[in-house]
């Protein structure tokens, strides 16, 4: 284990936030991360997990170890005629796992091609796109329990998965993933409902297909994040009862709506902030992507309080235009590494 001090961390977020962290550590196994953890108690230091970089706002100076996590493997652990269960190192590159599942004739995750981050990340915010969530392809989880100080799996149950939301994302303090376990089916598992992507599929229902058009709906709508640092969907689609959303509907026919259990209603936010005049414009050098209103781009060397000024802005046009708070999609952290709430 080899600490490195003063690391400047731009390269390992995709929002491309200039951030120096004062202790820095690869991690390559549980051991590693045991040993790197004690340091941090010996120096009184919080630690921040960093793995992709792809859903997170760092500000510029972290007085923290942070801990890149390199952790990779892919081992089989069962293979039957339906399915196959698989561990993976949480380091693994997410969509270079994706297209390796593809390859060898494992389905269920081709409708998440693409979406940038690391296996490890994965069941955090319980990532998803075009109808499906990992969780539904999560057997269980390998963590860390920093509060009993030892290694366990978590269930896929008692991960407690929703929209973009797990207790990894509740209790972030408390869990470093190092493994996921994933079950796989031999069978295709074609899922089309969402949107243009059956168009998309057209009459060619392969696995191998679906994730093609997942992959190139993709890259027409959102922006590469090497030539445009961002972190995906900025915000959540807001969930609003039935009752407000009656009232959104006589004002505005034509909002795109997603019905959910129990009377609640999904609304596009990517709509909403378009209609609030957002697509395509910048404040400073942060904006939102002509193509995608959701993502919020970094066009030239913001820091996170330039990021904070343009996302407030657009949050409070759409509340003053719709009176609903959009909630941001990535975690911020604060000076000492420690997760900080985004309405503080
Ligand atoms: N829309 C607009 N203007 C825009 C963008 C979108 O009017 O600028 C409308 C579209 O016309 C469409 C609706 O909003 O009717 C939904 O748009 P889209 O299908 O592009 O999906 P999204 O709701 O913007 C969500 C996820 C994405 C995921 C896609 C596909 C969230 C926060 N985002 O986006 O996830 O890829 O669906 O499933 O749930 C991510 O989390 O980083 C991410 C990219």
């Amino acid at each position: 284990m080899q600490i490195e001090k003063n690391v400047q961390l731009q390269s390992f977020n995709t929002l491309n936030l200039n951030a120096i962290a004062s202790e820095y550590v690869k991690i390559y196994s549980i051991e590693d991360l045991i040993a790197a953890i004690d340091y941090a108690k010996q120096q009184q230091l919080h630690i921040l997990i960093l793995s992709g970089g792809s859903n997170m706002l760092l500000p510029e100076h972290i007085e923290a170890l942070v801990l890149h996590i390199h952790i990779q493997g892919i081992d089989v652990l069962e293979d039957t005629s339906e399915a196959v269960k698989i561990k993976v190192g949480g380091g693994e590159v997410w969509h270079d796992f994706v297209l390796m599942t593809t390859e060898r004739g494992w389905y269920g995750l081709q409708n998440l091609a693409l979406i940038p981050g690391r296996v490890g990340a994965s069941p955090v915010q319980n990532i998803g796109a075009y109808g499906v969530e990992v969780g539904e392809f999560i057997e269980s989880v390998q963590v860390y329990d920093r509060q009993e100080q030892c290694t366990k799996d978590i269930a896929a149950i008692d991960c407690q998965f929703a929209y973009r939301d797990s207790i990894f994302k509740r209790d972030p303090n408390r869990y470093i993933i190092t493994h996921v376990t994933f079950r796989l089916f031999k069978k295709a598992q074609l899922k089309l409902n969402y949107g243009d992507l059956k168009a998309a599929v057209g009459d060619d229902l392969t696995p191998e297909n679906l994730q093609r058009q997942v992959i190139q709906i993709r890259q027409n709508k959102l922006p590469d994040p090497k030539e445009y640092p961002n972190v995906g969907s900025f915000f959540k689609n807001p969930v609003i009862d039935q009752s407000d959303f009656d009232q959104l509907l006589t004002k505005y026919p034509h909002i795109p709506h997603y019905p959910q259990a129990q009377g609640y209603v999904k609304i596009a936010a990517g709509w909403l902030i378009e209609q609030a005049g957002w697509k395509g414009k910048t404040l400073g050098s942060v904006g939102m992507f002509e193509r995608q209103a959701l993502v919020l781009v970094n066009y030239s060397c913001a820091n996170l309080s330039d990021v904070q000024q343009t996302y407030q802005a657009v949050q409070n046009d759409v509340k003053q235009k719709f009176s609903i708070l959009l909630e941001p999609e990535p975690v911020l952290f604060d000076r000492t590494g420690l997760i900080r709430s985004h309405s503080e």
